[in-house]
């Protein structure tokens, strides 16, 4: 049976110049290097420049997965843009990415799942995509963090950069089995009961400002081993493959023990988890598509090769993405 796939193109991604160190954040908060390190696997994050916003990010990233997919804005019909930090209330990040690339056709819209926002960005790309309704749709994570931080609560500060990254979906034709290329499955999760777990104290509608973000880290940890176990047994389950047919994973970037435990409990090997927190920290909904980029650019992803992106965030949010390169 033919079948439409959404298959990726092409990725990008961009970071700002500026790195702070864990040692350079000691003389911000009362925190060490070794605590963070510890705790997170965290040596650095980028930061934007004033002035610098997450369209800006967004747009270089673009930019740099059309090169590599050998397009022109004009060959796309949509872009998700992924973000919980936008430039503006509205109107979207997406539609001012849209207007820097030259691009007057089509539609562009955000989405906001926080941390899971690219895999749930994915998954709508890869719907419009299987309906027909796109050819080709631009997909992108971008945040700048830094600006919704609290630089006086140590407990939150340490663990988040700014980044972006994107890829470009096309539709291509398949059989309708798991051997065939592009996006396989997607599976999105939420429970807002969680809420008050991981959110921003602040927003148009409450406190007529932007707020900063809250965390109480311990037992957001306690549910992210689980629900991302459970979404990635949930992907393999949907297309009959098993843990060990996986040749690479691209998880969110939030803690380097999150990926440890995710991995363990699914059982799978360790050298396949794509792993870039070290130097990025968390960067929300950027960090998977700036950890696929990677991936990409050392040659560590092939033609063929089975791959799982998967993400949870704040709401809950939580997702999974199964895909054949
Ligand atoms: N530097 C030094 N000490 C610190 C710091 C810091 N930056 N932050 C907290 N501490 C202290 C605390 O005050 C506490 O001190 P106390 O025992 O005297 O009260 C102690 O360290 C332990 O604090 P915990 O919060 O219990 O530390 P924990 O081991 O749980 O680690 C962390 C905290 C890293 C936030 C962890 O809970 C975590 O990673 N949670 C997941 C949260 C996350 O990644 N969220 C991102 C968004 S959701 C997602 O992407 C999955």
């Amino acid at each position: 049976m033919s079948v439409i796939r959404s298959v990726i193109a092409g990725c990008g991604s961009y970071l700002p110049e500026k790195v702070v160190t864990n040692k350079q954040l000691e003389d911000v908060v009362d925190t060490s290097d070794e605590w963070i390190i510890e705790r997170t696997g965290i040596r650095q994050r980028h930061i934007a420049a004033e002035g610098e916003l997450t369209s800006d990010l967004a747009l270089e990233a673009s930019k740099r997965a059309l090169a590599d997919a050998d397009m022109t804005a004009d060959e796309l019909d949509l872009i998700i843009l992924a973000t919980a930090t936008p430039d503006q209330t509205f109107p979207s990040t997406a539609t001012r990415v849209q207007a820097a690339l030259g691009m007057t056709h089509g539609a562009a819209f955000d989405v906001q799942a926080v941390c899971s926002g690219f895999v749930y960005a994915l998954a709508t790309a890869d719907n419009f995509i299987r309906s027909g309704q796109a050819r080709n749709v631009l997909v992108i994570g971008a945040e700048t963090f830094s600006r919704i931080l609290d630089w006086e609560d140590r407990t939150t500060c340490v663990l988040f950069g700014d980044g972006a990254g994107a890829v470009i979906l096309s539709a291509h034709e398949g059989e309708g089995k798991n051997t065939d290329r592009g996006i396989l499955t997607t599976h999105l999760h939420s429970d807002g009961r969680y809420n008050d777990l991981l959110y921003v104290d602040g927003g148009p509608s409450s406190t007529k400002s932007t707020g900063y973000l809250r965390m109480k880290g311990r037992e957001v940890f306690r549910h992210a081993v689980k629900n991302l176990a459970d979404v990635v047994g949930e992907s393999l389950h949907a297309v009959g493959l098993a843990a060990d047919d996986v040749d690479i994973v691209v998880p969110h970037q939030a803690n380097k023990r999150i990926l440890d435990g995710t991995a363990k409990k699914l059982g799978i090997d360790p050298e396949k988890i794509v792993m870039t927190v070290h130097k990025h920290a968390n960067t929300s909904a950027a960090s998977i598509p700036l950890a696929l980029d990677e991936a990409v650019k050392q040659g560590r992803i092939s033609t063929g090769d089975v791959v799982i992106l998967e993400a949870m965030g704040g709401g809950f949010t939580w997702g999974a993405c199964l895909l054949r390169w």
